[in-house]
C-alpha cells in the first residue's frame, strides 16, 4: 500500500540521510528573483527528498520539521498555496471552538492556527519575533496546525501517529493565477500570467513542484485519518463539505448554526473580516520591501473567490502548455486534476 511503503521508506531514509539541498540557478531563476524584488536573494533551493523548491533559509529546520513531534488529536491543514488553506482554517478552528465567531474576529488566523514552516521561509529583512515551530511545539491541545509543505518535508511522526489530516487541492490553472497575485501582494511580483506560468511548470515558485505535491496527498485519500476535497466543492457546496469536515473531526455541527456558519464563510464576509484576510499584514510586509500600498494597487488577498480565473487570464498557448504539462504529470495516476 503506498501509505506503509512512503512510510517505511520515509523513515529508513531519513534516519540515514538528513535533507539536502541544491541550489537553483539558471538564468530563468534569476530573472524570478529579479521580478520577485530580489527576495531570494540567499538562494532558491531545491530540496531532496521531495524536489521541493524552497528559500535556502528552510535548510536550517529541514530537520527540526521532520522530527517534529506529532500529537494524535492535531489537526493538520495542509495544501499547495492557494488552493482555500484559509477559507478550511476557519472552517477546521470553528468546528473545533464550538462555533465562537465572536474568538474567531478578535484573533488573527495565523495567531490561532499556527503556520508550521512560516519562520523558516523568513528571507532575511525582518525575521518574526517568534518562532513557529516553537508555536506549534507549546500550542495547547488539541493543536491545530497549518503547513504547505509535501509529504516528504512534514514530520515523519504524522505517517505513525496519523492525526486527523485535512488536504484540500485546486484547479492548477486558478492556483497560477491566484498564486501570481499572491506574489504581486506580498513581494511587488512584475511577472505576467504567462510569464508565471511558465516559471511555475519549471517549478521556481516556493512549494512547487505542484502535481507532486497533489498527487502524493491525493493517494492518501483513503487513509481513515485524511480528508482530501477541493475548492471547487467548497464552491459549489460548501454546507456538504462543512458535514464532511465535521464528521472527519467529530464535531457535527447542530442544524440551527449552519446557517450562520455558511455566512461567516462566504467570501464576502472573509474578504471584510481582518482577522482572516491578512490586509494589515501584507501591508506591513509591502512597508518592508519599499513597496506602495496594496491597496492603491488594488490587491487583495481575498481576490476573486472564483472558480475559473485561470481559463479568463492565461493566455490560450499557455493555457494548452498547462494542459499539456498536467497530462504528462498525471499520466497513469488515475487522477483527473480537477478538469
Ligand atoms: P483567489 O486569489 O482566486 O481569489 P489560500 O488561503 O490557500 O492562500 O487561498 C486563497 C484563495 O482562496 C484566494 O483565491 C481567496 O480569495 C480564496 N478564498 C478565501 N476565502 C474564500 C471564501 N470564503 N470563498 C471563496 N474563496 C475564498
Amino acid at each position: 500500500m503506498y501509505h506503509r511503503d512512503v512510510a517505511s521508506k520515509r523513515s529508513t531514509r531519513n534516519a540515514a540521510m538528513a535533507p539536502t539541498a541544491e541550489f537553483l540557478c539558471s538564468p530563468r531563476v534569476r530573472s524570478f528573483n529579479q521580478n520577485v524584488n530580489n527576495v531570494y536573494d540567499k538562494g532558491l533551493v531545491k530540496i531532496t527528498p521531495s524536489n521541493c523548491t524552497l528559500p535556502v533559509e528552510f535548510m536550517e529546520d529541514a530537520q527540526k520539521i521532520l522530527d517534529l513531534e506529532v500529537k494524535p488529536d492535531d489537526v493538520w491543514v495542509v495544501t499547495f498555496p492557494k488552493s482555500g488553506t484559509t477559507w478550511t482554517q476557519e472552517l477546521v478552528w470553528l468546528l473545533m471552538n464550538g462555533l465562537n465567531f465572536d474568538l474567531a474576529k478578535r484573533n488573527h488566523l495565523t495567531d490561532r492556527f499556527p503556520f508550521l514552516e512560516l519562520s523558516s521561509l523568513a528571507t532575511g529583512r525582518k525575521k518574526p519575533p517568534t518562532h513557529f515551530i516553537d508555536i506549534v511545539k507549546n500550542s495547547r491541545s488539541p493543536r491545530l496546525i497549518k503547513s504547505h509543505l509535501p509529504v516528504e518535508l512534514l514530520p515523519r511522526q504524522l505517517w505513525t501517529v496519523k492525526p486527523k489530516i485535512i488536504y484540500v487541492t485546486r484547479n492548477v490553472k486558478d492556483v497560477i493565477v491566484s498564486y501570481l497575485n499572491h506574489h504581486q501582494l506580498w513581494v511587488g511580483c512584475s511577472l505576467t500570467a504567462d510569464e508565471f506560468a511558465e516559471c511555475f511548470m519549471e517549478n521556481i515558485p516556493k512549494y512547487t513542484p505542484f502535481w507532486d505535491h497533489v498527487l502524493a496527498f491525493w493517494k492518501l485519500r483513503n487513509e481513515p485519518n485524511v480528508l482530501v476535497y477541493s475548492f471547487e466543492e467548497m464552491k459549489a457546496d460548501l454546507s456538504s463539505v462543512v458535514h464532511r469536515v465535521a464528521a472527519h473531526l467529530g464535531r457535527p455541527v447542530p442544524e440551527d448554526q449552519l446557517p450562520a456558519l455558511l455566512e461567516h464563510l462566504s467570501f464576502q464576509e472573509m474578504r471584510s473580516n481582518r482577522a482572516v484576510n491578512f490586509e494589515e499584514k501584507v501591508e506591513n510586509a509591502r512597508q518592508d520591501l519599499g513597496l506602495r500600498p496594496a491597496a492603491s494597487e488594488g490587491l487583495r488577498f481575498m481576490r476573486s473567490g472564483a472558480v475559473g480565473d485561470g481559463q479568463q487570464r492565461l493566455s490560450e498557448d499557455v493555457r494548452q502548455k498547462v494542459d499539456a504539462w498536467t497530462d504528462a504529470c498525471l499520466a497513469g495516476s488515475g487522477f483527473d486534476g480537477l478538469r
